[in-house]
C-alpha cells in the first residue's frame, strides 16, 4: 500500500471498455458525507455486468464499484456518528448518483454517512471489504420483501420454512444467517462441497441444486417437519432457479407462497397463479426516504451490533492484492464464477 496522499481510479473508458488506472484528485464530502481512505474494495457481480452492459452509466469515463472498507480521512459538517481515523466499511451510490467520487475502484471514496458502517475490533479490513451489498441485499430479500419478522422484534415465527436458493452466493451467507437469526427454519440450497460450511451459519438441511430430486427432496422434507415451504429468497435468479423455486412452491401445503429474487423477473417466464414474487432494490437505501431511514439503521447501528456478537460472520474470501490496476484481473475471477467466496482487492 502506498503512503502518498494520490486517488488512483480504474476507469471505464468507453463502453464495454477493460479498466484503465488514471490519477484523479482527492475529492472533498459533502455536509452528509464521509470520505474513506480504501483499504480493501469488495467487487460485486453487479460490477461487471454494468461494464459490460452500461446499465446504471449515464456517461463515459465512469467509475464502478459500491463495496469498500478503510479508514475515514475527514467528514462533512453534518455528520456527528464518524470522525478521522474511524474503521468502516461503506455502500458508495455512484450507481445512483452517477458521481464518479462515489464509487469504489479508486483509493478514496466518498459515501454517504447513512451507508457507512464503524466496524468493531474483531472484524478486520479485508473481511469487512466482503459485507456492504451482501448485507443489504440479503436483510431486505428477508425482512422488506418477504416480510418476515426482523430479529430485534423477537415475533415468534411463522410455522414454516424459508428457503435460500444459491446459499453459497455472498447474499445467501448472509440471508441464512439473518434468517437463523429471526428464529427462522432455514433450507438452503447450493452444491454439496458448501455444506457444511452453510450448515455451520444456520442452515438446518441442505440440499444440492446438482440432484434431479431436489424440489421433491426440498418439499417433502419440509412438509415431515410440518413446516412447509412458504418463503423463498433467490439470489441466483435464472429462468432454471425460478422454475425450481415455482415448482417447489406449487408442491408446497402452505398458504403463503412469497419469494424475492435478486433480478428483474425473465422476459415471457410465466409467474404462477397464488406466488407473490418482488425483485429486492439494495439501491433504494440511497434515493427512497423510507428506505435511507432503513438503510442508516441496519449501517449505523444494527450491523456493528451484529458483527460484534458473532450474529453475522463475514463471508470465505480471497484477496487480490496491487491495487486498482489488478481489479479488471479480479472481476474476471468473479465472472468466471467463485464459490462460496468473495473476491476483494487490497488497494
Ligand atoms: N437486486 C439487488 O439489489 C442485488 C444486490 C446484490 C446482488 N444482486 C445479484 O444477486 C446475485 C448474487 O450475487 P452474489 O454476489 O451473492 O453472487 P456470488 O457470490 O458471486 O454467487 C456465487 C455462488 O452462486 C451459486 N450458484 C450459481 N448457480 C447456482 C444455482 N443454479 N443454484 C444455486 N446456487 C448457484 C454458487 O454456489 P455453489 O458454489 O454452491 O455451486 C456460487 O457459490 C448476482 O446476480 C447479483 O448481481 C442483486
Amino acid at each position: 500500500m502506498s503512503n502518498q496522499a494520490e486517488n488512483l481510479a480504474a476507469l471505464v473508458p468507453a463502453a464495454k471498455a477493460e479498466l484503465v488506472v488514471e490519477k484523479r484528485p482527492i475529492p472533498t464530502p459533502g455536509p452528509d458525507e464521509v470520505l474513506v481512505r480504501n483499504h480493501f474494495i469488495g467487487l460485486n457481480p453487479l460490477d461487471w455486468k454494468r461494464q459490460l452492459s452500461g446499465m446504471f452509466i449515464s456517461s463515459y469515463p465512469a467509475i464502478l464499484g459500491t463495496d469498500s472498507s478503510g479508514i475515514v480521512e475527514s467528514v462533512g459538517s453534518n455528520v456527528t456518528k464518524f470522525k478521522p481515523g474511524d474503521r468502516v466499511l461503506g455502500g458508495a451510490d455512484g450507481m445512483i448518483s452517477q458521481k464518479p467520487e462515489n464509487a469504489s475502484y479508486q483509493t478514496y471514496t466518498i459515501f454517504r454517512a447513512t451507508s457507512t458502517s464503524k466496524l468493531p475490533s474483531n472484524i478486520s479490513l479485508e473481511q469487512a471489504a466482503t459485507l456492504t451489498t451482501a448485507t443489504i441485499t440479503s436483510y431486505l430479500m428477508l425482512f422488506h420483501v418477504l416480510g418476515l419478522p426482523k430479529p430485534e422484534l423477537k415475533t415468534p415465527p411463522p410455522n414454516a420454512t424459508v428457503l435460500i436458493w444459491g446459499g453459497a452466493s455472498t447474499v445467501g451467507n448472509l440471508a441464512i444467517q439473518f434468517a437463523k437469526a429471526a428464529g427462522l427454519n432455514v433450507y438452503a440450497i447450493a452444491s454439496k462441497k458448501n455444506h457444511e460450511y452453510l450448515r455451520s451459519l444456520g442452515a438446518k438441511l441442505l440440499f444440492d441444486y446438482h440432484s434431479d430430486t431436489v424440489v421433491e427432496d426440498a418439499v417433502a422434507a419440509a412438509e415431515r417437519e410440518g413446516k412447509p415451504i412458504a418463503y423463498v429468497a433467490d439470489t441466483i435468479t435464472s429462468v432454471a432457479t425460478l422454475g425450481s423455486v415455482q415448482d417447489i412452491l406449487s408442491k408446497s401445503t402452505a398458504t403463503v407462497k412469497n419469494v424475492a429474487h435478486t433480478a428483474p423477473w425473465p422476459e415471457d417466464f410465466k409467474k404462477l397463479d397464488g406466488i407473490n414474487a418482488d425483485m429486492v432494490h439494495g439501491e433504494e437505501v440511497w434515493y427512497k426516504p423510507d428506505m435511507i431511514e432503513l438503510g442508516s439503521k441496519v449501517f449505523n447501528e444494527d450491523l456493528p451490533k451484529w458483527l460484534e456478537s458473532g450474529v453475522i460472520v463475514p463471508p470465505p474470501y480471497r484477496v487480490v492484492e496491487g491495487g486498482v490496476g489488478k481489479i479488471q484481473d479480479a472481476l474476471k475471477v468473479l465472472q468466471a464464477g467463485v464459490s462460496n467466496q468473495k473476491v476483494v482487492v487490497g488497494v
